[in-house]
């Protein structure tokens, strides 16, 4: 069960479809939608691709944790869409851990997310061999993902309504 206080963070993969679940939630819940990486663009006034080109990935990785610490420390109970990448960081686990918040995996099959990460965007660690790389991201990340989460929901053959509800149970 969520509680009335407490923040909910999706974690989980690009592509997983963590930005439209928690877009979702954060209309059933009347809670304020806080995305990663929507923030960091708004606020740097440049896209994650420009970030990652111009600053390189560790610059990028300094804002996603500025960012991941404001979005914990709201007064308001929200909904937090965090970035694929924000486990890597132990400060960022330390942050998920200690928080109080509820912190959800969404989980699929890195073939499931092949289908859904197509077009590039605001990816651009997935360029180049998009199917491998998400493939060793999650052998890298599964059980970084699995220490922050307080609960595991697999996506693969679910609708979003499906997943939502799952998420609320
Ligand atoms: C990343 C995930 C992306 C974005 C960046 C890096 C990652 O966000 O922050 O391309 O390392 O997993 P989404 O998880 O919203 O796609």
């Amino acid at each position: 069960m969520i509680d009335r206080d407490q923040h909910v963070v999706l974690v989980g993969m690009m592509g997983v479809g963590k930005t439209t679940v928690a877009r979702v939630l954060s209309e059933r819940l009347s809670r304020p939608l806080l995305d990663s990486d929507t923030i960091i663009e708004a606020r740097t006034k440049r896209t994650v691709r420009e970030i990652f080109a111009t600053d390189g990935e560790p610059a990028f990785r300094t804002l996603e944790t500025d960012v991941l610490r404001e979005a914990l420390a709201s007064p308001s109970p929200s909904i937090i869409a965090a970035a694929g990448g924000v486990v890597l960081s132990a400060t960022n686990r330390d942050l998920l851990k200690t928080s109080g918040a509820r912190v959800v995996w969404l989980c699929a099959d890195p073939a499931t997310l092949v289908e859904r990460v197509r077009g590039g965007g605001h990816r651009p660690l997935l360029d180049k061999d998009p199917a491998g790389t998400l493939q060793r991201m999650f052998t890298e990340r599964e059980s970084l993902y699995r220490e922050v989460a307080d609960a595991i929901v697999l996506v693969d053959n679910r609708s979003v309504s499906e997943v939502v509800e799952a998420v609320l149970r």
